[in-house]
């Protein structure tokens, strides 16, 4: 099989790493991949849709899969189905669950699926009126995609209100902000829960728990994710039925009935209260590192899976996983999240310990080979992930591989998985 993935970052390059393992993957296209994923496979300079399905056309690709939000939201998988050609991902419609948070909670009061109280709104008074009715804390939401900043969480009226009227006035985020969500703060446990559907059958991947932000003890600002593992133990069979049942299932049901099937990642960020989970959001792919963390516990071959999927077959495959955790530590550049930071040469290790080769590996995300020397240009540069029997071993083999890797200002969190081990349950 000839598969090409979509994207450049660490994602990416972990659904890479997945195929190349897999022995019915022959060939392997990045478009535009990053500096490293030219070791896995050809990087494919293409940035229009319409020219990149004629050149997967050309060069007989079999299955697109589709990293980012982005190309979904903007219709990447219409235009390949379009031409005929078979792409895992959601269609542009579909792919509002998570490009639109009205689309998304309108969507889910009309299915009852659990989720913060809301309104949505284009109107300063309306939105105060309802601020006025909570109490604080109180979130405030940009309608439109914002790259992850679009959430406010005020910690009175005022400041709630503020928020909405720089929002309403496209001050704050331009026209992705003429609509805002207000909406009560929901006081739990964070989870992400990712579910592969074929727009009809699914399959729920084991879950996995993100450290947004950037410092040890979740304190800092938020980022894309410093570090992932899975499977937690913050969740047990009982929330994971309840899950399934209130939302994973009427969330695929209801998208097939509205006929917008879902077919792609489902990923939904949950906020478990009281034991209770509640729907924060959607987004409508893997999430970046969790990814990292779910490919190498992927016991079905990955072409597999994801063709499966992207054919509406997903019943046909029994999928599997290893019986291993999994935990990966983002190690960003200097001044993420804040800013650029000066390209600086990675340096790896030669890895001579026989137990971190086998159980521990790096995943490229924000790296260019410059003059055929690998540097670090991106915010988070590589996730080092390790593979063990256990959280605790699965950590120490990624902390361990951290110490085999070097740049000029790299920096990382040291307490990835720290909930977990607290919980003392592997
Ligand atoms: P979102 O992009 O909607 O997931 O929001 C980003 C982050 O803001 C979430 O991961 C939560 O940490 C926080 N958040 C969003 N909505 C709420 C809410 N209703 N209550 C508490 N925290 C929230
Ligand atoms: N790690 C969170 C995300 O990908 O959105």
């Amino acid at each position: 099989m000839i598969v090409m993935v979509v994207g450049s970052g660490g994602r990416e390059y972990a659904i890479g790493l997945a195929l190349k393992r897999d022995k019915s993957v022959e060939e392997i296209f990045f478009a535009p991949g990053n500096g490293a994923t030219l070791e896995l496979g050809e990087n494919v300079d293409i940035s229009d849709y319409n020219e990149l399905a004629q050149f997967a056309k050309e060069r007989s690709v079999d299955l697109t899969i589709v990293g980012p939000e982005a190309p979904l939201v903007e219709g990447i998988v219409d235009i390949f189905k379009e031409q005929g050609l078979t792409i895992f991902g959601p269609s542009q419609k579909a792919a509002l669950l998570e490009g639109s948070k009205i689309f998304m909670k309108n969507f889910l009061k009309k299915y009852n699926i659990p989720t913060a109280r809301y309104i949505e709104t284009s109107l300063m008074e309306e939105a105060a009126e309802f601020i006025d009715e909570l109490s604080p804390p109180i979130v405030v939401k940009a309608d439109g995609l914002c790259a992850g900043k679009g959430v406010i969480i005020a910690q009175t009226r005022q400041e709630a209100k503020e928020a909405a009227a720089k929002m309403l006035s496209g001050e704050a985020f331009g026209p992705a902000g003429e609509r805002v969500i207000v909406e009560e703060f929901l006081d739990g446990y964070e989870l992400s829960i990712f579910a592969i559907s074929d727009g009809k059958d699914y399959t729920i991947l084991p879950a996995a728990q993100d450290h947004k932000r950037l410092l040890d003890g979740d304190k800092g600002p938020n980022t894309g994710g410093m570090g992932a593992y899975a499977p937690t133990p913050l969740i047990d069979e009982k929330l994971y039925k309840k899950i399934e049942e209130r939302i994973i299932a009427p969330t695929i049901e209801g998208m097939a009935k509205e006929e917008t099937p879902f077919e792609g990642v489902l990923f939904a960020g949950l906020m478990i209260v009281n034991g209770e989970p509640y729907v924060l959001e959607f987004n409508v792919r893997f999430g970046d590192p969790e990814c990292e963390v779910l490919m190498p516990l992927l016991k079905t071959p990955a072409s597999e899976l994801f063709y499966k999927a992207a054919t509406k077959d997903l019943k046909s495959v029994d999928i599997e996983f290893f019986d291993k955790y999994a935990v990966g530590v983002v190690v960003a550049s200097q001044n993420y999240p804040y800013g650029k930071s000066k390209p600086s040469e990675i340096i790896i290790d030669d890895i001579v310990h026989g137990d971190l080769k086998e159980h521990a590996h790096i995943c490229f995300a924000g790296v260019s080979l410059i003059e055929g020397k690998l540097y670090a240009t991106g915010g988070r540069v590589l996730v080092c992930v390790g593979i063990g029997d256990t959280i605790q071993e699965a950590r120490d083999y990624a902390y361990l591989l951290t110490g085999q890797v070097h740049f000029a200002g790299k920096k990382f969190r040291a307490d990835i998985a720290y909930q977990a081990l607290q919980a003392d349950v592997s």
